[in-house]
């Protein structure tokens, strides 16, 4: 048997896919793109966490809709030329001295916006799945408030043509490569393990 010892992780990122969440920022008109790794989903359910003091939770609040658009590999460079970012002009104390305000992300890390069909804020056009969502419901992630869980029901995904299984709503899991955030580093999916007895394909 292995043993094991306790350990004080400054963080508990073992691994999530990333998410480019893209908000509308009602002052201006213009959509925010706010990189994520917490996101999941069961059914058409995704739970988001997200801080508070974000711009992505001020959006939220006043205009429930989004695009939960999921990366690849190739816009690992991109994401992080946006990381030390902020949409909101007045920096939150703890990001003062390590993030910037930066109103036009999409030009920082040289994504384009493509016009959502159900939702207000724009999708991402170089990310190959773009999930157009809207938020049913706020709760708090955690005692002190300061991150709230986002219920997004999803209302319209889109795939890029590449992906898709010919004539069907099915992902081609051989071209499919999400990113995931671990402890701070960036990783694609490794190679299959095993099959779940409900898989479709
Ligand atoms: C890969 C990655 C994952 C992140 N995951 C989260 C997350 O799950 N929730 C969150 O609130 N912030 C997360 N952040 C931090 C936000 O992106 C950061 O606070 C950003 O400044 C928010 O932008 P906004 O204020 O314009 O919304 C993550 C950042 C990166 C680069």
């Amino acid at each position: 048997m292995d043993t094991t010892t306790t350990i004080s992780p400054s963080v508990f990122y073992f691994g999530t896919p990333i998410a480019l969440i893209t908000t509308l920022t009602a002052e201006d008109g213009s959509t925010n793109i706010t990189p994520i790794s917490s996101a999941w989903a069961l059914d058409r359910t995704y739970a988001l966490g997200i801080s508070r003091d974000s711009q992505a939770a001020r959006n939220l609040e006043q205009c429930p809709e989004l695009v939960i658009n999921l990366p690849d590999a190739s816009l690992v460079d991109a994401i992080e030329r946006i990381a030390p970012t902020t949409g909101a002009a007045d920096i939150p104390p703890y990001k003062q001295g390590r993030y910037r305000h930066e109103a036009d992300k999409w030009r920082l890390g040289g994504f384009s916006p493509r016009p959502s069909e159900s939702v207000r804020p724009a999708r991402i056009a170089q990310c190959p799945v773009q999930i157009e969502a809207r938020a049913a419901r706020f709760t708090s992630l955690s005692s002190d408030d300061a991150a709230m869980i986002v219920h997004a029901e999803v209302v319209r995904t889109h795939a890029h043509d590449a992906l898709i299984v010919p004539r069907t709503s099915h992902i081609d899991l051989d071209r499919w490569r999400p990113v995931y955030y671990t402890f701070r580093h960036y990783f694609v999916q490794g190679e299959p393990v095993g099959v779940n007895f409900r898989a479709e394909q």
